[in-house]
């Protein structure tokens, strides 16, 4: 089975192999890229902790890389230790189940790993419909940081500033957590329809569908400022119909009283008849002094185009028009989309050749003195 830098094209898999992850010698994914053949079925790639159990604290931090040279170095040699990073600070708190995923924008995937891009990895796709904005904002990474105890975030956070210092800037920084049971600050319980376990990594995780990025995982974000004034203002039965759930026993309501325009009645897509199912792990934030307070939306999915199509059906409704009335209440003011590779890839990154560096390379060659072959696939110049 074909994998990053072995692409099921043959073009993408001799340009990858001789620039890419099979040209680094002794790594893990370059030895099992040099060594699987075209049929055989190569041992699955492991996942980042995309499906780890909802946990109460969270940040979120989106990043913008600067374009120096630098700057990338030290980003993807950051990307290749974060694991790393996360046992040394972890094993401080076993109970505290510390995890980060991170996760790659479009134009960064490009600059930071020069392989070609999952095929579902575009830069979030802005909507306007009557006033309701799902708006994009930049973001090169995402590093989504989960623990029991916010204290382990916050030390992994600082750790991943350190590294990053002078290479990049935070563009959007979320500390993010869980109200009461399982709450978010609409005061509804959020995530009960979550898929779990098996289901979960169905949901998420990349599989045979994309071989060459096998393990890996598509995410969407958006930072949303409730207007709690205007939302704690409409009677309960109000609320209930627009989430879909009743408030205090989070019970679905029947489909004879539940409006089509109920957010968990536009979230719910189907594809040939089967539900597609995405896995979040949304948190609230907020900041009492300025009466900011809103949900950060986390979704991870195995096709972008799950997402995207939930977000098409709250703000321009199924059918248009019949858009998600949690939207008369919350304003979206972030939006970014970022693939998740898988952890082999993501520990390997910095041993990716660039573009830029092959480029360099290949000039190198054609300068006098050099071999004159060209330092790809068949044509690389090998003595
Ligand atoms: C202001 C932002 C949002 C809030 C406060 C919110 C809140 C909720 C709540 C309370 C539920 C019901 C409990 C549950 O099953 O989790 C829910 C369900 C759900 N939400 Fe959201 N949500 C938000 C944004 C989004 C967005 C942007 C998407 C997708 C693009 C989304 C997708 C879903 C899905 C798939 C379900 C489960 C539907 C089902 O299977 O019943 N949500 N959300």
């Amino acid at each position: 089975m074909p994998r990053p830098g072995m692409g099921k094209d043959n073009r993408v898999s001799t340009e990858s192999v001789s620039t890419g992850v099979a040209s680094t010698g002794g790594s893990a994914v370059a030895a099992r890229a040099q060594v699987a053949q075209p049929d055989e079925p190569a041992e699955p790639a492991e996942p980042q902790a995309v499906v780890a159990p909802l946990t109460k604290a969270a940040i979120f931090l989106v990043a913008v890389v600067n374009t120096d040279a630098a700057s990338e170095a030290a980003a993807r040699s950051l990307c290749a230790d974060l694991a790393g990073l996360v046992r040394a600070v972890g094993f401080r708190d076993l109970d505290g189940h510390l995890t980060c995923v991170t996760g790659f924008g479009a134009a960064a995937w490009d600059r930071l790993t020069g392989l070609p891009r999952p095929s579902g990895l575009h830069p979030f796709r802005e909507i306007r419909a009557n006033g309701r904005n799902a708006v994009s904002t930049p973001g090169d990474l995402l590093f989504h940081i989960r623990a029991t105890r916010m204290d382990l975030c916050f030390e992994l956070a600082g750790q991943v500033m350190t590294r990053l210092a002078g290479a990049a800037t935070i563009v959007d920084e979320v500390h993010g957590f869980i109200y009461f049971d399982e709450r978010d600050l609409l005061g509804f319980v959020d995530g009960t329809e979550n898929p779990t376990g098996q289901a979960a990594a169905r949901a998420a995780i990349i599989g045979a569908e994309e071989p060459a990025y096998s393990g890996g995982s598509y995410v969407i974000v958006q930072k949303y400022l409730h207007d709690l004034d205007g939302w704690n203002a409409l009677p309960v039965e109000e609320q209930e119909k627009i989430i879909g759930r009743t408030k205090l026993s989070d019970i679905e309501l029947d489909d004879a009283v539940k409006p089509t325009r109920a957010h968990n009645a536009l979230t719910t897509i189907t594809v040939d008849g089967v539900e597609v199912k995405i896995v979040r792990d949304n948190m609230a934030f907020g900041h009492v002094g300025t009466g900011e307070f809103g949900t950060y939306f986390i979704g991870y999915a195995r096709t972008a185009a799950s997402t995207e199509q939930m977000l098409e059906n709250m703000f321009i409704g199924s059918p248009p028009g019949n858009y998600d009335r949690i939207l008369d209440f919350s304003r979206a003011v972030t939006g970014s989309l970022f693939f998740v590779p898988s952890q082999d890839l993501l520990d390997e990154i910095d041993q990716l050749d660039l573009p830029g560096a092959a480029r360099r390379d290949q000039h190198a060659r054609e300068e006098p003195g050099g071999t004159g072959a060209l330092n790809i696939g068949s044509l690389r110049g090998d003595a």
